[in-house]
């Protein structure tokens, strides 16, 4: 009898393919699938298409029509996974192989729980908080029907006037790895497979950063010392966390488009990285190629970009309509066509597809907007804001002082969600007036002028309420239209009606503090000596109302420093932290208008209502301790930040000081204390040479944290 069972289970079991075998390996199901799969069918997995964005349970069977059932993937814009549940019914149930398709959507600082933008998040130094922050988009991305979400973003810009500044995470290249890292890490959790979790999708590849005068979609030139010292870094940070996909940039990249540069793609990625997920282009990059120039044909296009490394195309469905006859004439090899269906099958079995094609029906309720996101989200927020001045503690205000709230960024919630929202929208957010109306006992408000434009009638009735009042608070800054893809702005000052504004309200003569929203650095340089306090505050998600409210009246202390330098004027852009040194000293190299070379406010800076004292650095062996006490009776967290400068290198001129570690500890008033930086020569005193390797050279360095720093030769 049992005999007879286990027969039959043996024979049942044959008759399963091994790929829908969840108990096989991955790789073993991977290869088992690809062997069954047609031509048509591995080109269908290479594309990607994508839904409308007001596709509903209504009208799915429009877009069920207008969809292959063998497509790959598809851009999903609900948040309701009635909608991808059906779609992939379809999948599963009508094409021949039943491979699910992977939903993808851009849930870069929030899916409908808005964070704080990502360089603002940088500004916090506070991984681990993002690293939540991104489990929560994560957890509602998951439950409103997507699989894989186009984040982390990890361009370095150095250029404040290209928009895409407010969705990176700044200028360095340790800052953006630590955070791509965390963003990894929240998404996909250690194990993909299990529900709530998402790919990630480490973008824009590469370079995109560098655009020529911050305008986007523009030519990038970049040396191959350069690309490996620094855009390439965060890539090689998140290929170890096992980041599921990158997304291919527009850009060219010394002259070869960066979505068909077989250099980037296949040697330092899918070779020297060893990244093993799959490279999905921006959207129509592949199409684009005939624009740039390098394409002569739609066909040549979808043969440079497949040959070059790439493995789905985003939404042109150029690989879906030239990828076969090519293959059949001999132009793509099977070989590198089937290495890019291994890549995206891989991924979706990773991610328990096959498995859990489905969602449950969608929760909003449940699902999102959750009290624990939301304090995570005002926590975060509250981390992110940059101190910049305070004199004679303007701040924390008394929530019995008589406040006159102004400026077009006191009560205009939309603003605070930032670019890329996602499904952030703006009736889930309180005002700062709102907020602050909550917290202190007596706040008036005026708008005073709009974002920009010349009509000043408003400045009358917002000098009259400074006048009458203990203090200004003035809200200024970016609208969020202002900032993201294609939002590059010729100057980073802010119109000048805002600035005007200032200026009547500075004659009142009353104590003024500016808090600047923004999605890049802004030129504070007039703004700067007409504010008693002044604050950066980015574009704060969800909470940013309670967040401002709350480090106003000092519930909150500003913990964030600068994830970018902000210059002392335009003119002064690109302009970095970790530049090389020039070959003069002295008079030479300046400008001949009197602007300094120095920005208005470096990298890493931000002030505290508390104060803190850095003890001179000890360094044992290779372990690096500097002491810090608060001196204040305030408690506060401060972020160490380690950099290292390597006086001489014989092999490549380094930048005059290199970000390496940094940890963040809140330090009680009156205390100290101590903090550690475990040096790797490889890792921290070393470098990269043009070809990907590591080097460590002898000699003098200096280690730097606060104000102190350490002159030592290390052998
Ligand atoms: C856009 C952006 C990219 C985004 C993609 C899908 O053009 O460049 O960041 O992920 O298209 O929306």
């Amino acid at each position: 009898m049992i005999s007879s069972i286990v027969n039959t289970l043996v024979v049942l079991a044959a008759l399963i393919p091994a790929y829908k075998n969840p108990k096989l390996p991955v790789e073993e199901r991977v290869n088992d699938l690809l062997g069954r799969m047609t031509l048509e069918e591995k080109v269908m997995q290479l594309s990607q298409s994508y839904m409308e964005r007001n596709d509903n349970t209504n009208n799915i069977a429009k877009q069920l029509d207008r969809t292959p059932a063998e497509i790959g993937s598809m851009i999903n814009y609900g948040w309701d996974a009635s909608v991808t549940n059906a779609l992939q019914k379809r999948a599963m149930e009508e094409s021949r192989l039943g491979i699910p398709i992977i939903f993808g959507y851009d849930a870069i600082h929030g899916f409908r729980t808005e964070f704080p933008l990502p360089l603002a998040q940088a500004a916090s130094f506070n991984t681990d908080m993002a690293r939540e922050s991104c489990k929560v988009i994560a957890a509602e991305g998951y439950a409103g029907g997507i699989d894989w979400t186009f984040s982390p973003m990890i361009d370095i810009a150095r250029d404040a006037r290209w928009g895409r500044n407010a969705e990176g995470y700044g200028e360095d290249p340790y800052l953006t790895s630590r955070f791509c890292v965390a963003a990894v890490e929240g998404y996909q959790g250690d194990d993909m497979s299990k529900p709530g979790h998402l790919a990630s999708c480490m973008k824009h590849y590469t370079g995109y950063g560098a655009s020529e005068a911050g305008r986007d979609y523009t030519a990038v030139d970049i040396s191959r010392q350069t690309l490996w010292d620094t855009w390439l870094q965060p890539y090689i940070a998140g290929v170890k966390a096992g980041s599921a996909s990158v997304m291919s940039a527009f850009c060219t990249l010394s002259g070869i488009p960066a979505s068909a540069d077989p250099y980037i793609l296949k040697e330092a990625l899918k070779k020297k990285m060893n990244f093993d997920g799959f490279i999905v282009t921006d959207w129509g990059t592949t199409e684009q190629l005939m624009l740039q120039g390098y394409a002569s044909s739609e066909k040549e296009a979808a043969k440079m970009a497949l040959n070059a490394g790439i493995d789905m195309d985003m939404c042109d469905m150029v690989f879906y309509r030239n990828l076969k006859a090519l293959v059949e004439s001999g132009e793509v090899s099977m070989a590198d066509v089937d290495d890019a269906v291994r890549r995206i099958l891989r991924v979706k079995f990773r991610l328990g597809l096959f498995e859990h094609p489905y969602r449950p029906k969608t929760n909003p309720k449940k699902d999102y907007l959750q009290p624990a996101s939301l304090e995570l989200a005002e926590k975060l927020a509250s981390e992110c804001a940059v101190l910049l001045k305070n004199n004679a503690g303007a701040l924390p205000l008394s929530k019995k002082a008589k406040v006159a709230l102004i400026g077009p960024l006191a009560d205009a919630a939309e603003e605070y969600l930032g670019c890329w929202k996602a499904h952030g929208f703006p009736e889930d957010l309180t005002s700062i007036y709102a907020a602050m109306s909550k917290e202190f006992s007596n706040v008036q408000y005026e708008k005073g002028c709009d974002f920009e434009g010349e009509d000043r009638s408003g400045f009358p009735k917002a000098v009259k309420l400074a006048g009458e009042s203990d203090v200004v608070v003035l809200c200024i800054g970016e609208k969020a239209v202002w900032t993201g893809e294609n939002k590059t702005r010729a100057s980073i000052a802010l119109p000048r009606i805002q600035e005007d504004l200032l200026c009547e309200l500075k004659k009142t003569g009353k104590p003024v503090v500016v808090l600047v929203g923004s999605g890049r650095a802004i030129d504070l340089v007039r703004i700067e000596p007409m504010a008693d306090a002044l604050m950066e505050i980015w574009h704060l998600g969800d909470r940013e109302g309670e967040a401002v409210s709350g480090l106003l009246c000092g519930r909150y202390n500003p913990s964030g420093k600068l994830p970018v330098t902000f210059p002392y004027t335009t003119g002064q852009v690109p302009i970095y932290y970790n530049a090389r040194n020039i070959c003069r000293r002295g008079k030479w190299g300046k400008y001949t208008d009197g602007t300094p070379l120095e920005p208005k406010y470096p990298f890493g800076y931000g002030l505290s209502y508390s104060s803190f004292e850095y003890s001179p650095i000890e360094l044992d062996g290779l372990t690096a301790k500097v002491r810090v006490t608060n001196t204040s009776a305030v408690d506060g967290k401060e972020s160490v930040l380690w950099f290292i400068t390597d006086s001489y290198c014989s092999r490549v001129a380094r930048p005059v000081k290199e970000l390496k570690y940094f940890e963040k500890r809140l330090i009680k008033a009156g205390t100290t204390e101590v903090f550690t930086f475990e040096l790797d020569k490889l890792r921290d005193l070393g470098f990269i040479d043009g070809n990907g390797e590591r080097f460590f050279e002898p000699g003098e360095f200096i280690i730097r944290a606060g104000n102190r720093e350490l002159k030592t030769e290390i052998k």
